[in-house]
């Protein structure tokens, strides 16, 4: 499927939100929508991310669709709401470009939902907030997939009340945390307002809206920050240190930077020294037609911004979640490297 001309990288898409929000549903549903329109092929499966292209977006926005832009698609990263990953989220908040706070609309505003405003306000991350179940309003008739003007047309009057005063909540909360905010619909200036889109990640109701509103801040907000990104020495965040078989220790690596190739030196940071090592080997999921094989990894030559990608190398024991690796080139001098990544 033919990618845009350009040399801007994918958005990174951070999804956060309180337990149980919906954040996984939403993911699935995008994948599933984008999966049963018959473009499964354009889907990528990275490491702990998922990657939409702009057509696929463009499928399923279909009249919703304006504007031109350049950006190649966009790359999803899912957080876990549960109190106890603070610092996953916290990693996902820092290398997000964009982010959808989900929030449901029947309970508002949770412990995590301000946690996960705090760490948008901290990297200071263009987000929209995602108002999810929209379907559990009693009354509400689900419109399987339908855009929110089309859904809203088949509520009625009572039922589009309802709505609004749980949106209204939210915005109050948005509100006592610093931000304007509306339904997306009724916002003309996105720098100075957050926009609310109300969405079912079950019936898919509006989730075609949020598309077309994380592209529009993508474009408005990252044009300079994406350009000149997708290559160079590769530089990413390291979501997990985990064990494979067969494989020993791998980092699973959100690439935000540049590139990876295997056989590339890497700095890797630790809680002490940083490691200095080489990419032995760089591995990807296995696409969903070939999840039958022995081998649940596909090994690539080479990646690029953005990505997610599992990178095994030698001595990587004591590599820290949460820190940089970051690929020295040729024409640089490893200790300083190690002495940028030893003082983050
Ligand atoms: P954590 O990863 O644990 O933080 O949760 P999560 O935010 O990923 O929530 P998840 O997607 O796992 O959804 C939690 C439950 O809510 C599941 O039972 C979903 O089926 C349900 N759910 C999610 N979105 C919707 C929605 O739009 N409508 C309805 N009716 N149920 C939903
Ligand atoms: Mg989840």
């Amino acid at each position: 499927k033919g990618q845009p001309e350009s040399d801007l990288r994918t958005p990174i898409v951070c999804v956060m939100g309180h337990v149980d929000h919906g954040k996984t549903t939403l993911l699935d549903k995008i994948r599933g929508t984008t999966i049963a329109d018959g473009e499964a092929g354009a889907i990528t499966q990275h490491i702990g991310a998922t990657e939409i292209p702009l057509a696929v977006i463009t499928e399923v926005c279909g009249p919703l669709f304006r504007g031109d832009f350049q950006i190649p698609g966009l790359l999803f990263i899912d957080t876990p709401g549960h109190h106890s990953f603070t610092s996953l989220r916290s990693r996902g908040g820092s290398l997000a470009d964009l982010a959808v706070l989900i929030v449901d609309v029947n309970e508002g505003f949770q412990p995590q939902t301000i946690e996960s405003i705090n760490i948008l306000k901290r990297y200071r991350t263009p987000f929209v907030v995602a108002a999810n179940k929209i379907d559990r309003i009693s009354g509400w008739l689900p419109v399987e997939g339908a855009p929110l003007a089309a859904t809203l047309k088949a509520q009625s009057e009572r039922v589009r009340g309802d709505l609004d005063n749980r949106i209204y909540e939210l915005v109050g909360e948005l509100y006592k945390q610093g931000f304007n905010s509306d339904r997306y619909d009724r916002i003309s200036d996105f720098t100075k307002n957050i926009g609310v889109v109300p969405i079912s990640s079950i019936s898919g109701e509006g989730v075609a809206d949020l598309l077309m509103v994380l592209l529009g801040l993508a474009q408005k907000f990252l044009k300079e920050n994406l350009k000149v990104r997708a290559s160079g020495p590769g530089v990413g965040t390291i979501l997990e240190v985990k064990e494979e078989r067969g494989l020993g220790t791998t980092l699973d690596v959100i690439l935000y930077d540049g590139e990876f190739r295997s056989g590339d030196t890497i700095v890797v940071g630790t809680l002490k020294e940083p490691i200095v090592t080489k990419i032995r080997a760089l591995l990807k999921p296995r696409p969903l037609s070939e999840i039958r094989s022995e081998e649940r990894f596909l090994p690539v030559k080479h990646v690029a911004a953005a990505s997610g990608v599992k990178v095994s190398a030698p001595k990587i024991e004591s590599a820290l979640a949460g820190s940089t690796i970051r690929v020295v080139s040729e024409d640089e001098d490893v200790d300083a490297v190690a002495q940028e990544i030893r003082s983050e």
